[in-house]
């Protein structure tokens, strides 16, 4: 394949045969979203390959994701290429890999430089309609095969559109039952998991996960555990300083799915009604009418306190225990208990530390830190009140803090880090 490139570029519309071809798409953005979401309508092999891939394309059945950057070797065995990274220089670097190898190569956003492009398509069963610009009018090629398609009586909705809107997946799935799975009830099941260890999790939890079709779970949660649950397993964590899916994507992601009538479990973290954001996805599932069913689950500091047997009250110290967010606390009054537990506060130690003196309470009064409550790698320091500022006394993470006269309580105190053998329970399900 030369480098020429003509000024006046034409495409010829053909059909090829894709039966047991490979295509690669490099990029997890929109770009490659997109062209994922067109091509999945038909029976090819598709491998999309990238550093961050949009969550979206957790949602799509049959298509091999693999996290990592692009690499050469990665083009070898594939019939087509897709470059659709963000950055031109790569796509174009990948179109040179491409041409060595004699591999077809599309450039997103690029026709100028692409063997070949995709045309606006419209598909029921083996009848195709493609409509082309030569690249130069996307949106009246798009125009013109919707109008094809509103012509030939078809639904229009296919693609992000139709998922991003509730009313309008109602009606396609209406037109389309063979796409919902109409004998189940439209539901979410928002599970605890507890604070990590498996057997702190419910039978409940257990069965509804068996009986899951798709489990969305947090980031904390043992990946490797939940691989026994044949479910599909689709990762819509928030960890702190990492790039994260937004609320509102995980809604509309749980409220498509409930709609196409899959047993769908949002599973979370200790309890979900503890800092769970469950009480914004109960809103929105309830806004779009979909049933929604809670099974509690153990919250960390519950786990915290029996594993390293710090009682949360006790009749001579502790009549009262709140629990608290543990960062934006300057500006805001704590509640008056006297035993505050501290969620999300790791990287907020002294800013506790201060606010807690500022508001009254007796600097020396004692502190557990306790980190990854309930795994293997299970830590607690003990503490006192004005020691916070001064080292990062336990920097691992999810942390807990707890404050009060109660953490006197416990049998062993010392100033050293405890660790607790920990074994996790292998669950037998
Ligand atoms: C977004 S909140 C979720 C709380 C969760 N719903 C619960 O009930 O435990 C996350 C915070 O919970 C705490 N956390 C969760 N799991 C933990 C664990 N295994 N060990 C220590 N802290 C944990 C940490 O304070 C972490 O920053």
């Amino acid at each position: 394949m030369n480098n020429f490139i003509h000024q006046h570029q034409e495409f010829l519309p053909i059909s090829i045969n894709i039966t047991d071809k490979k295509i690669l798409i490099v990029g997890g953005g929109n770009a490659a979203l997109t062209k994922v979401r067109s091509l999945h309508r038909f029976n090819v092999s598709i491998t999309v390959i990238g550093i961050k891939i949009d969550p979206a394309f957790l949602e799509i059945d049959n298509i091999h994701i693999i996290h990592k950057s692009y690499d050469p070797s990665d083009l070898e065995g594939f019939f087509m290429v897709y470059a659709c990274t963000d950055n031109k220089h790569t796509n174009e670097i990948i179109r040179e890999h491409c041409h060595a190898r004699s591999i077809l190569v599309s450039l997103a956003d690029n026709p100028r430089l692409s063997d070949f492009i995709s045309p606006a398509i419209y598909k029921e069963g083996d009848m195709t309609v493609a409509v082309g610009s030569n690249g130069k009018n996307v949106k009246q090629s798009v125009m013109v095969r919707n109008n094809i398609k509103k012509n030939s009586g078809q639904d229009l909705e296919d693609g992000r559109g139709s998922e991003d809107n509730p009313d309008r997946i109602r009606v396609h799935l209406a037109k389309n039952p063979e796409k919902s799975n109409r004998n189940n009830k439209q539901k979410v099941i928002i599970a605890g998991f507890g604070p990590g260890d498996p057997g702190l999790m419910t039978l409940k939890t257990n069965q509804f996960l068996l009986e899951a079709d798709v489990i969305f779970h947090d980031a904390l949660l043992d990946a490797k555990f939940l691989e026994q649950y044949p479910a599909r397993k689709i990762p819509v964590g928030k960890r702190c300083g990492q790039p994260h899916i937004r609320q509102n994507e995980i809604n509309r992601l749980l409220v498509s799915a409930a709609l196409r009538g899959e047993k769908v479990v949002r599973l979370k973290g200790g309890d979900p009604l503890i800092f769970g954001r469950a009480g914004e996805e109960i809103q929105h599932l309830t806004n779009n009418n979909i049933e929604v069913e809670i099974v509690p689950g153990i919250t960390s500091v519950f786990a915290a306190a029996a594993q390293f047997r710090i009682p949360l009250t006790h009749r001579e110290t502790g009549s009262s225990v709140a629990f608290c967010v543990g960062h934006n606390i300057s500006n805001r009054s704590l509640p008056e208990a006297d035993t505050l537990v501290f969620y999300m506060g790791a990287s907020h130690q002294c800013e506790i530390s201060k606010a807690l003196i500022d508001q009254g309470w007796n600097r020396k009064t004692p502190v557990a830190l306790i980190s990854n409550v309930s795994n293997p790698n299970s830590k607690a320091v003990i503490s006192q009140l004005d020691k916070l500022c001064k080292d990062q006394l336990l920097p691992d993470t999810p942390l807990l803090i707890i404050a009060g006269e109660v953490v006197k309580k416990m049998p062993e105190i010392s100033g050293n880090i405890i660790q607790q053998e920990k074994r996790k329970m292998p669950l037998a399900i």
